[in-house]
């Protein structure tokens, strides 16, 4: 995973995940929006992060795709997760959380943003997508922000703790 490039953005910079960086992991993912709104363990339990660490990060690797770490431009500080979960012929999927610290700063439509150039530049991806349930009206924002186009309602597409959810497709196209 080191040898994924870092990525600097206006207000923030991904970089790769580091095993120190499991106590941050294991704070910001008590949230309860993350444990709602994506596919984190909920209860967020001793050993979670680690396990996304030496599972879930080479995980997306292994699928064409690259987990990030945010950190905040300002000061280095870790903030948050975005990850392109897969890149496979010619579609990339995003799913990220930025901790609730650091919330509505901006950071996360950068990171968003900032991720998506390096995967058009660099993933041979022509398309991008984000697949938000239509209550998660941050993430809706956040998408549109970082020029994500609302597509249309997918019904039952995501199956989440075992529950069948509907999302909104949200897409991106290369430049
Ligand atoms: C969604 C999330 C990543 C937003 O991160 P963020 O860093 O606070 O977002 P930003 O500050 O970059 O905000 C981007 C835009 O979204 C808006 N926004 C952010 N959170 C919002 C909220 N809860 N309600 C309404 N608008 C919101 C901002 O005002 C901004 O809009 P603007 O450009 O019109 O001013 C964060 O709230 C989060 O981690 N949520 C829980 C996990 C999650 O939902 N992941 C996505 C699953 S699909």
């Amino acid at each position: 995973m080191s040898d994924l490039p870092v990525l600097t953005g206006a207000h923030v910079r991904l970089r790769p995940w580091r095993p120190n960086d499991a106590p941050t992991i294991q704070a910001a993912c008590q949230d309860p929006d993350i444990q709602r709104w994506t596919t984190v363990p909920s209860p967020y339990g001793p050993g979670d992060a680690e396990h996304f660490l030496a599972h879930r990060v080479p995980g997306a690797r292994a699928r064409g795709g690259a987990a990030y770490a945010v950190e905040d431009l300002a000061d280095g500080s870790l903030v948050g997760s975005m990850t392109l979960l897969h890149a496979e012929r010619g579609i990339g999927e995003i799913g990220y959380w930025i901790a609730p610290w650091a919330r509505r700063r901006g950071l996360g439509a950068d990171a968003l943003d900032t991720l998506a150039a390096w995967a058009f530049a660099h993933r041979d991806v022509h398309r991008l997508e984000l697949q938000i349930e239509p209550d998660n009206h941050g993430s809706r924002a956040l998408a549109a922000r970082a020029g994500f186009a609302e597509e249309g309602l997918l019904r039952g597409r995501l199956v989440l703790r075992g529950e069948r959810r509907d999302v909104l497709m949200h897409g991106r196209l290369a430049p």
